[in-house]
């Protein structure tokens, strides 16, 4: 299938209503139990961070980044990702990770956390935290919890509790999507 029509823009509020139905479609009631989505319920996401793919103006995938304190690391915890079922397996998925990555090192975090598949993330540079480093406010499955480190000694630091960050008073400027992701259609391979 043809990815024409395809494009990525930063998130704002009007992506909200149709974001909680993929969200809702991808993971199902129980979603707002899991430990990540208490961490999220702690405070919002950063909506400069978090981004929606558009199919001829149709919201069709989203993920979102919230800022997190990881132990002694100020970073991003990576997630909801979700694609619709009509859409996957187009490369939106790894795209939307590999954009919001890429923001987030620009705004300068120090590094990517996610509770996630080893074989769909570890590809796209994550790696395994160490076994039960960071507490998390609910059971997690030591083994899903992966990060793509952006600065130094971040699996040292990767130690203690995981918690949801304040960042207002170090915002700086945000990167333009453009830069990181033109709005371009573009043909799959
Ligand atoms: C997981 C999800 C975001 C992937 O999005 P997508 O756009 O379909 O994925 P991509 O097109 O970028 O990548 C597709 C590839 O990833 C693989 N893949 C998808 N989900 C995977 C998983 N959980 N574990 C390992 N591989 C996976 C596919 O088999 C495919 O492999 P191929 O390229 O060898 O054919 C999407 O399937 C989804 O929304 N799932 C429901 C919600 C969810 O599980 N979110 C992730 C939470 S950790």
């Amino acid at each position: 299938m043809k990815n024409f029509g395809l494009i990525y823009l930063t998130e704002d509020a009007s992506h909200d209503a149709v974001i909680d139905l993929i969200n809702e479609e991808a993971f199902g009631p129980g979603r707002h139990t899991r430990a990540a989505a208490r961490i999220r319920e702690q405070g919002p996401h950063d909506r400069s961070l978090s981004f929606i793919c558009a199919d001829n103006g149709e919201t069709i995938a989203s993920v979102r980044m919230t800022p997190v304190m990881a132990g002694a690391v100020k970073g991003h915890l990576l997630g909801p990702l979700a694609v619709r079922p009509s859409h996957k397996n187009r490369g939106i998925g790894r795209e939307l990770v590999r954009i919001a990555i890429e923001a987030a090192r620009r705004k300068g975090s120090e590094g990517v956390i996610l509770i996630g598949d080893p074989p769909y993330y570890m590809p796209l540079g994550f790696e395994k935290v160490a076994y039960k480093a960071l507490d998390f406010p609910g059971p997690v499955d030591p083994n899903r919890v992966l990060v793509v480190p952006l600065a130094d000694d971040v699996h040292d630091r990767l130690k203690g509790a995981i918690a949801w960050r304040d960042c207002k008073a170090v915002e700086v400027d945000v990167p333009a999507l453009d830069d990181i992701a033109p709005n371009k259609a573009y043909a799959s391979a």
